[in-house]
């Protein structure tokens, strides 16, 4: 099914946002209303990852960025609205099958197979017959990571078992991306790393809804931004724009929320 992004039926596109027109969109989010037992904690909340963009999903602590991410990911249930992966309304659809159809989630706290090796990690997630080429990309891209092959990943410094997660994120192959703080506590040297990394991701083609506590960097490498406070989308439009002084101040800087 192809959906224009630019009709207001199907496959739209919040205004302002960066769109590669014709193309469906890898990620929506149409008025989803999520909650964790009684307590609502996503309201209305609509969000739009054009197909081979970045965008960036900013917020404070608690604002539900990462249950957004869930949401999306499958990984819990919206309470109404509607999610589309690729066009496709994936409301019914389970974690798994949506990572089927192409959709990575790498959590908070990095989502490593802590028991097994390094190389068992990248093994797992690897396709048949990709899995040479997958450790060699990993390995390349991480040279850390081929000293560490056969440490188990949970004795990994933070930095490493971060470098693994999205190893293993990109060996799969995905089409889209969610990465969850993957910088939180990180220090700023591998920091650097892992944004590194990002923009590769981004740079092959892979759609990216990044969530990142250090806003100008995530916002520097994203086409898109949202703004979540409370569980509200606040802001969504252009990155740059989010970018300037004014804006930021508003949105992001001291006093945002
Ligand atoms: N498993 C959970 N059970 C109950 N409440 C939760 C759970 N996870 C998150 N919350 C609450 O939902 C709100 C949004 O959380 P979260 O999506 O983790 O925010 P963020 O990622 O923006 O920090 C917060 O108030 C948080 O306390
Ligand atoms: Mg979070």
């Amino acid at each position: 099914m192809t959906i224009d992004l630019g009709s207001t039926e199907a496959g739209s596109v919040a205004q302002g946002l960066t769109a590669q027109p014709g193309k469906v969109a890898a990620l929506e989010l149409r008025n989803v209303n999520a909650s964790y037992g009684t307590t609502e904690v996503l309201r209305d909340v609509s969000l739009t990852v054009p197909a081979g963009s970045a965008t960036v999903l900013i917020g404070a602590n608690g604002a539900g960025k990462s249950t957004t991410l869930r949401v999306a990911s499958g990984l819990m249930k919206a309470t109404s609205g509607d999610v589309l992966l690729h066009g496709e309304p994936v409301n019914d659809m389970g974690a798994h099958k949506r990572a089927v159809r192409g959709l990575c989630h790498v959590p908070e706290g990095r989502g490593v197979y802590r028991s097994l090796t390094v190389k068992d990690n990248l093994i797992m997630q690897a396709p048949k017959g990709t899995v040479d080429a997958g450790i060699e990309m990993a390995t390349e891209t991480f040279p850390i990571l081929g000293k560490r092959l056969m440490q188990k990943a949970g004795t990994l410094s933070g930095g490493e078992q971060q470098m693994l997660a999205l190893s293993a994120a990109y060996v799969r192959n995905p089409s889209l991306v969610l990465v969850d703080e993957p910088s939180l506590g990180l220090a700023p040297i591998i920091v650097d790393v892992v944004f590194d990394f990002l923009q590769k991701l981004r740079s092959t083609g892979i759609s990216l809804l990044l969530v990142d506590q250090f806003a100008i960097r995530a916002l520097g490498i994203a086409d898109n931004a949202y703004v979540l406070r409370r569980g509200r989308i606040a802001y969504s439009g252009d990155a740059a724009t989010l970018l300037q002084g004014d804006m930021f101040e508003q949105y992001i800087g001291e006093g945002s929320d």
